[in-house]
């Protein structure tokens, strides 16, 4: 049976309707993951679960091990990955509550261990990232957020920023004259780590704030946590939907 890892963000620290059979930890060459893999089976599915933050402890976007959160998955034979983040909104469309699956990524982060390619192990290659993201499984999130009804976005463009501070208003500024329509801290180096391990990958962002500068005042952790929780509910749908298709 094909294995279907989830790796969730801020707002999503456990699948509640996984039905839990086996916590893994799982050792790499280049650390521990964020937590145990979580195995277990939602709607006929074989998942494997894992908190990009730990569990329970919040580990910061720029700290999280993605190599070993990564290379987890792998060695433990999932066959594809749908990765969960909580977004800031730059875009008309993506207001506060609004889902998108993105197509695009930009990359603003710096100092991130971003690469399996400079170790000794593994043999270095230049892999093709024209489209970031696996498109049959982002058309299979797009099919079924359509099914659902839910407003959503097909396309987007992903700017990955280095946190943990949010951005300043000309920072997002500059990400729109670049042609991003949304902003998180998580996006990369995951998405670039898939790809060198050949794991499809693709992402669900949850809008959970207009980004800084683009509404009035400024962006409080309450008004996140407020949309977060109502929105990681329509996640879970979409999550549910797609893993019965
Ligand atoms: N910026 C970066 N990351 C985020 C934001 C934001 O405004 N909101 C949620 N994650």
């Amino acid at each position: 049976m094909e294995k279907i890892a989830i790796i969730g963000g801020t707002g999503l620290s456990a699948l509640p309707e996984l039905q839990l059979t086996e916590e893994k930890q799982i050792d790499t060459p280049y650390g521990a993951p964020s937590a145990k893999l979580q195995l277990g089976e939602l709607n006929g599915k074989q998942l494997v679960f894992l908190p990009r933050h730990g569990n329970p402890h919040l580990i910061p976007p720029h700290s999280i091990n993605y190599r070993a959160n990564i290379w987890a998955l792998r060695e433990f034979g999932v066959d594809k990955i749908v990765a969960v983040n909580a977004v800031g909104g730059i875009g008309d469309e993506m207001d506060a509550g609004h889902i998108a699956i993105p197509d695009q990524i930009i990359d603003y982060t710096y100092g991130r261990e971003h690469t399996f390619s400079d170790s000794a192990d593994v043999e270095l290659e230049h892999v093709d990232f024209t489209n970031p993201y696996d498109e049959v499984l982002r058309q299979a999130l797009v099919d079924a957020a359509t099914a659902l009804e839910l407003p959503f976005s097909k396309r987007a463009c992903y700017g990955a920023t280095q946190g943990p501070r949010l951005e300043s208003a000309a920072e997002i500024q500059r990400m729109l004259r670049d042609g991003c329509d949304l902003v998180g801290m998580t996006g990369m180096p995951e998405a670039a780590l898939a790809r060198e391990l050949d794991l499809p990958y693709a992402v669900i962002s949850m809008v959970v704030n207009r980004a800084a500068g683009l509404s009035e005042g400024i962006i409080t952790m309450e008004e996140i946590e407020r949309v977060m929780e109502t929105g990681m509910l329509q996640v879970l749908l979409l999550l549910g939907q797609f893993l019965q298709d």
